[in-house]
């Protein structure tokens, strides 16, 4: 096994556990929150995946920009759009910063007030967010035969 190969399937690992873990919210946790107007249901979840999300996305990045670095294709190229390869890698980079803004937007101003009447709110975040994951992991997908 090479290198490469090896951070390949920790790059998948951490895909699996990010893209499922907001799926299983929007499928599993989300309809029954809204069913109830409870948004507790949805921060108990949040609570208990945070740690294992958020490190499992720390890792998306290091080792998917690691790979893409494998491939040539280094910072000063992102955002070029020339090549189908590299125009996969920023537009997951690109996607990246829209999960990051979701997330502010998240903890510093729908979490904090979040109550029954407000809970579609977490609810869009949530489903945009999964969105953004399965588009990313359809992306990488692409990378193997050349990107887009
Ligand atoms: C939510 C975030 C992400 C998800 C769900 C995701 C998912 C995936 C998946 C499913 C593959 C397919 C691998 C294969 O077909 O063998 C892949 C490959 C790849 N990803 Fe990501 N990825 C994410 C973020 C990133 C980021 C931020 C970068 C770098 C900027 C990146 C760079 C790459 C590269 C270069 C490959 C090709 C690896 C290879 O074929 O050797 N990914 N990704």
């Amino acid at each position: 096994m090479t290198l490469h190969h090896f951070v390949l399937i920790i790059h998948l690992l951490a895909a699996t556990i990010w893209v499922g873990g907001h799926l299983l919210l929007a499928i599993c946790y989300l309809p029954t929150a809204l069913k109830k107007k409870d948004p507790q249901i949805i921060l108990n979840f949040e609570k208990k995946f945070e740690t294992l999300g958020m490190s499992s996305l720390a890792l998306l990045i290091i080792t998917g920009i690691w790979m893409a670095y494998d491939f040539g294709i280094k910072a000063e190229t992102w955002f070029h759009f020339s090549s189908g390869f590299e125009k996969v890698v920023s537009i997951k980079l690109i996607l990246l910063f829209c999960t990051f803004i979701c997330a502010v937007c998240a903890q510093f101003f729908v979490i904090p007030n979040l109550n029954k009447n407000n809970i579609y709110r977490i609810a869009i975040i949530i489903l945009t967010v999964t969105s953004i994951g399965v588009a990313m992991l359809a992306l990488g997908s692409t990378l193997r035969y050349g990107g887009i």
